[in-house]
């Protein structure tokens, strides 16, 4: 089995072997205790051994795998990793844990990546940004600053403070005795996210992801893009019908955008139907590449969502005046690994957003062991 590596699993894979997890090149099964490197496949067969891929599909490393741990989000895997090559080369590679450069005494953690006159030494996140970070490195160096790069590791799980306080440990392990942690004047690039509703049409995944997309600009530091179906398919997917093809289409276009959203740190809400896995795994692979994917499935039965047909198309589909119509004539594939799940117990709006929430700003992941 191969696998090619996202950029944040390419980061693990860096900090691990830069002693950042202890002096193990191994990856372990996640845990709520300790920080520990690790590793996640789609695939629920896990094999011996799994040869890892850089971005440029060169065989790097390989997994003798000696455990795993399968959930609806994926298979975690633990063993020894053996190096065959060095990866491709990262950004600011002088400026990284892997250049051995010496320790500090004290320094300041940029969240935000942003270059303030009170800041001396600094440490700035690689979180595949790779704008921000020149222009932090450029600030940080024509000012005579020692600067090092700290890579964002793959920990997903991780979010809001928790995933904070891992950067600011990680700094502390391989640049520093004394770390200073700053957000930065501006709004904190975190983590990008890309947050996928996906359900019937007349389900109410607009009018959540609405509400989800005000709360998150009220309590989150990012950046909050709402891309709603309705409004892709007027804009960015207008002369697209409804055939399969044309809904990979039009799913793998708000993927792209969603996923260089996140790649700036900001966060995504899409409400298309999706209704194939395929499209969804796609979208998930593409927002991987750059942050997190949360994948909510708004379950409101098709018998509420005919009922309520607000805008007549179910009626027009069952007199066959609509062809290909998501769950009267045309398949909606439930997702089996969704995140959340809501619309299904008949509650408010506002139950609902607050369920997705939850979700995205206080995961209390079930794979944690
Ligand atoms: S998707 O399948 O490509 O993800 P999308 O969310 O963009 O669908 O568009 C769905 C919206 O288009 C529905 O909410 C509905 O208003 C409208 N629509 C028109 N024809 C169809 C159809 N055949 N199937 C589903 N939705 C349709």
């Amino acid at each position: 089995m191969q696998l090619r590596l996202t950029r944040p699993q390419l980061n693990e894979l860096e900090l691990m072997r830069a002693g950042a997890y202890g002096a193990d090149v191994r990856y372990q099964l996640p845990t709520r205790d300790a920080h520990v490197a690790t590793l996640r496949v789609s695939d629920i067969a896990v094999p011996a051994s799994i040869e890892l891929l850089d971005t440029e599909a060169t065989p790097i490393a390989r997994v003798d795998v000696r455990e795993s741990h399968t959930t609806s989000a994926g298979t975690w895997v633990a063993g020894e990793v053996t190096m065959l090559r060095e990866p491709a080369t990262a950004p600011f590679a002088e400026h990284r844990p892997s250049a051995g450069l010496p320790l500090l005494d004290h320094v300041t953690l940029s969240l935000g990546n942003d270059v303030s006159d009170r800041d001396g030494d600094l440490v700035l996140v690689d979180s595949g940004d790779a704008e921000s970070l020149s222009r932090a490195v450029g600030a940080a160096t024509r000012a005579s600053r020692e600067v090092r790069v700290l890579p964002r590791p793959a920990a997903a799980h991780l979010v809001g403070d928790d995933a904070d306080a891992l950067l600011t440990h990680l700094a502390e392990v391989l640049f520093a005795s004394s770390v200073a942690t700053r957000r930065g004047g501006g709004r904190s690039r975190g983590t990008g996210m890309v947050i996928l509703l996906t359900g019937l049409s007349g389900s109410g995944k607009s009018t959540i992801a609405r509400q989800l997309t005000r709360r998150l600009r009220a309590e989150s530091h990012q950046r909050v893009t709402l891309l709603d179906g309705d409004e892709v398919r007027a804009m960015l997917s207008s002369g697209l019908g409804f055939s399969r093809a044309d809904r990979e289409l039009n799913v793998r276009r708000i993927g792209w955008v969603a996923a260089q959203l996140a790649a700036h740190g900001g966060i995504a809400v899409c409400a298309p139907i999706a209704p194939y896995e395929t499209m969804r795994a796609e979208m998930r692979a593409m927002a991987e590449e750059h942050g997190r994917f949360v994948l909510v499935h708004v379950a409101t039965p098709l018998e509420v969502c005919e009922a309520r047909d607000r805008k007549g198309l179910y009626a027009k589909a069952r007199a066959g005046e609509i062809k290909e119509f998501t769950g009267i004539s045309d398949p909606y594939e439930a997702p089996a690994d969704a995140d959340v799940v809501v619309g299904d117990r008949d509650e408010s709006v506002e139950d609902a957003a607050e369920a997705v929430l939850r979700a995205v700003l206080h995961a209390e992941p079930s794979y944690m062991i």
